[in-house]
């Protein structure tokens, strides 16, 4: 039996230990700055006991939105400290950047609609519409700027330009791509590089971790590489689209833009605002543009390249998250949740896992290359909860929890034995674990 009184009591000091004024970071000292999807995740948790908190953690992320609607990947904490984090960036280059405060130049999941929904679900009618009217210009904002910039072929799927943007950074259908078609002019020389000495200057995460559980140099560095092309192009989508050629249709990235539409929809009822219609139609070539991320022969989803065109068919926790869309047939995610009952695949005895146990990229411990994490299982609970699948619902929330309660809110965990990995009290696995008591 989980002894939730007492799981809630810890998440909730992890959430404490990590605030910073209107924010919570992810985790003391691996990441000390503030993150797109990470603080719509705390927000969910947050809100569960502190609505209050919970809408000021998105509040402060709507500070960093640029003018053009974007809301970056990264708000960085003030202070010399981070002056390198910073200096990285440069994102002030382009004009569109917020002046007081700093920030990335990319962008990242958009739960933001999910978390402001999740908020709103717990407040009076009367406060819950306030609350949306807040929210709505925003996200609107946000959602229109995607469609703008990022669906150049209006196909209703959006491009992401950095595998940072889906948030399941070296995901192997992302490194593969990046393998095949980003090919920096320093590449040959690359292993006679002072490689370690660059690096180690950026890489917070090796110096804390070991560095088996975290990416490889040649991946970090190539996506220092293209932090420091689009500054130099100063992050502007007319000079990346049509030049780059490993940018993704990212299938996560997508069905969470589904699901966020819809939130949108019912939050804009409640308040009795119009989303513009340019906005309603985009969200509706979304939905349908799911099926074409489906491949019959495998019966699989994939990503697929913005290039090129092709579906890139290296199997990864991705191929679950059509569950949480909810755009796809009942048949479909009753065939998805077969899936988690095989061991060889996502079903191992501490699911589930970011890479398929069978696949040739499964590393127990590797950083989104086989780790069990549990935003991934959250969105995969929400899902199977929406199609009904109550039972295979229940049984990973219970999962899921008692791999917390053992281990404590680490940042990921082996599938195969369970073994915790990367940070330590790291803020979205507790305030997941917080909703899913709940
Ligand atoms: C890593 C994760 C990303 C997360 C960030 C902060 O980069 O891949 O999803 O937002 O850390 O926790």
């Amino acid at each position: 039996m989980i002894d939730r009184d007492r799981l809630l009591t810890a998440c909730r000091k992890v959430l404490d230990d990590n605030r910073r004024g209107d924010h919570t970071i992810p985790s003391g000292k691996m990441y000390p700055h503030q993150w797109l999807w990470d603080s719509c995740f705390i927000a969910i948790g947050l809100s569960h006991y502190d609505p209050e908190r919970a809408k000021t953690e998105l509040l402060s992320l709507v500070e960093g939105q640029w003018n053009n609607g974007m809301l970056p990947h990264m708000i960085f904490e003030p202070g010399l400290r981070y002056l390198p984090d910073r200096w990285l960036w440069n994102s002030h280059v382009n004009l569109n950047s917020p002046k007081n405060l700093t920030t990335s130049g990319i962008t990242q999941p958009p739960v933001l609609a999910e978390a402001a929904k999740q908020i709103g679900d717990k407040l009076s009618p009367i406060e819950r519409k306030r609350w949306y009217a807040q929210m709505l210009p925003p996200l609107i904002k946000y959602h229109k700027w995607l469609y703008e910039e990022r669906e150049p072929n209006e196909d209703g799927l959006v491009t992401l330009i950095h595998p940072y943007e889906t948030g399941l950074d070296n995901t192997p259908p992302w490194t593969r791509q990046l393998h095949d078609h980003h090919k920096p002019w320093w590449l040959p020389l690359y292993k006679y590089l002072p490689v370690d000495f660059i690096i180690h200057r950026f890489r917070r995460d090796i110096k804390r971790r070991n560095k088996y559980q975290r990416i490889s140099n040649l991946d970090a560095l190539l996506y220092l590489d293209i932090v420091w092309l689009y500054r130099s192009r100063n992050y502007e989508i007319k000079a990346i689209l049509p030049h780059d050629k490993f940018l993704v249709e990212d299938l996560t990235y997508n069905c969470i833009l589904i699901r966020a539409n819809k939130h949108l929809r019912q939050m804009a009822d409640e308040a009795g605002y119009n989303l513009p219609e340019d906005l309603l139609s985009a969200a509706a070539r979304s939905e349908s543009a799911l099926e074409a991320l489906w491949d019959h022969e495998n019966k699989e989803y994939y990503s697929r390249s913005f290039s090129e065109g092709g579906l890139i068919k290296i199997s990864s926790i991705s191929g679950l998250i059509p569950l949480y869309s909810g755009a796809v047939s009942q048949k479909r995610a009753r065939q998805l949740a077969e899936r988690l009952k095989d061991n060889n695949t996502f079903g191992p005895d501490y699911p589930v896992p970011s890479v398929p146990v069978n696949s040739n990229w499964f590393k127990q411990h590797g950083y989104w290359q086989g780790p069990t994490w549990i935003n991934t299982n959250w969105l995969i609970i929400q899902g199977l909860k929406d199609y009904g699948l109550d039972k295979e619902a229940k049984a990973l929330t219970e999962k899921t929890l008692k791999l917390i309660e053992k281990h404590g809110s680490r940042e990921y965990f082996s599938p195969l034995k369970g073994t915790p990995a990367g940070a330590k009290k790291f803020s979205w696995t507790a305030a997941l674990t917080i909703d899913l008591l709940n």
